[in-house]
């Protein structure tokens, strides 16, 4: 039996363009003759439509002006499905799984879990704490401290704390440089290095333009190496192939990443595999420690030892088009793009 599928893009996020890269390739790649997707498009408003033009038009947000008609979706498990908003009155159209392919807030912080959970949907991917958890660093970080998972020594602010002889402890206790970054934002939004003391004080106000809370990171050294996790309780795999991101301009920026190829992407990563031995087994510990489901991408720093590596964050639902990182690594590690989205879909159909 063909399954409905409800592919969720957009959303009120500053990743709503890297949502729309994502879904597009989800779309053109979906097997079709075992899913029927439905394209349920969020605009930066937050207003909810069913899509029906082309999926060529949601790359560039042309979409928005194509044929659609407001939706909610429901959370009467009496539904299980989408409400139509129609002229005439509402409609139901029923779903079978959902796919939210939405990054960063309200996508893959556990708000449209919570939501989904509700409606009684399968859906692809984490659930509501464990979205929750990773999308808050200062939380993660507290998680992996507490499963003996090596991770930046830290300092949370919160926007209004005293500044006050802030500079001088990251001086004693971390040292510079730091980053800066807030607690919970995504594709580097909001991320500064900051050289010195200086420049404390602007990064903290950049990074509270996205958030109440921000972290105050030592600096890292190490190669940016990033390990995909697919799967369930005790299914759950790491690639066997991880994969390194090589920033041009110090920093794996939003523009780096998305707008002007700045970033180099080497896989397999160019370490030892005695090393990325640890890293795919510290990135399964890591998505078991905070009960991640459906899929995560695990991303650490590689020392030049060779041996130890440190965990920098997990990201629930990362960069998913094609050429994508998570993508890559799962078909450099023997699956097909196509047979991705479907063990997703699998998964989530099968959990309990
Ligand atoms: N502690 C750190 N040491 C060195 N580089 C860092 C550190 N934290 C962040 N970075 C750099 O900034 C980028 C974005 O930070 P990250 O914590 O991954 O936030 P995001 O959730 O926005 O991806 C990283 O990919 C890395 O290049
Ligand atoms: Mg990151």
């Amino acid at each position: 039996m063909k399954q409905t599928v409800a592919v969720v893009f957009g959303g009120v996020s500053t990743e709503h363009e890297v949502s729309r890269m994502s879904v597009t390739s989800v779309l053109e790649n979906i097997d079709r003759e075992a899913y029927t997707p439905i394209m349920v498009g969020i605009d930066k408003a937050g207003r909810w439509f069913r899509y029906e033009g082309p999926a060529g038009a949601i790359l560039d947000g042309g979409w928005e002006q194509g044929p659609k008609t407001p939706c909610v979706l429901s959370p009467d498990r009496g539904h299980r499905g989408l409400l139509l908003l129609g002229e005439g009155g509402w409609q139901l159209l029923p779903v079978d799984v959902v796919f939210p392919v939405l990054h960063g807030k309200n996508g893959e912080d556990g708000t449209i879990q919570g939501l989904l959970e509700l409606s009684g949907i399968p859906y692809v991917g984490c659930g509501v704490a464990a979205s929750a958890n990773c999308m808050d660093k200062e939380i993660a970080k507290t998680l992996f401290d507490s499963h003996g998972i090596p991770n930046a020594r830290y300092a949370a602010v919160r926007h209004g704390d005293d500044r006050a002889g802030l500079a001088g402890r990251v001086t004693a206790q971390l040292g510079w440089p730091v980053f800066v970054k807030p607690a919970a934002s995504g594709s580097s939004v909001g991320v500064t290095r900051v050289e010195g003391p200086g420049g404390l004080d602007a990064a903290l106000d950049a990074a509270f333009l996205h958030g109440p809370k921000a972290l105050i990171e030592e600096a890292l050294v190490g190669a940016e190496v990033e390990c995909a996790v697919m799967g369930q309780g005790p299914g759950a795999r790491a690639s066997q192939v991880i994969g390194q991101i090589v920033p041009k301009r110090g920093l794996y920026d939003y523009e780096g990443k998305y707008l002007d190829g700045s970033t180099d992407l080497y896989i397999p990563a160019r370490v030892p595999e005695a090393q990325a031995q640890a890293v795919r087994t510290l990135a399964v510990r890591a998505y078991r420690a905070l009960e991640c489901r459906g899929l995560a991408r695990v991303d650490f720093f590689a020392h030049s030892d060779g041996k130890s590596v440190t965990l920098n964050e997990i990201n629930t639902m990362p960069g998913f088009t094609s050429i994508s990182m998570y993508p890559k690594l799962m078909t450099r590690s023997g699956l097909t793009y196509t047979q991705l989205i479907s063990g997703l879909l699998e998964l989530a159909l099968t959990q309990e």
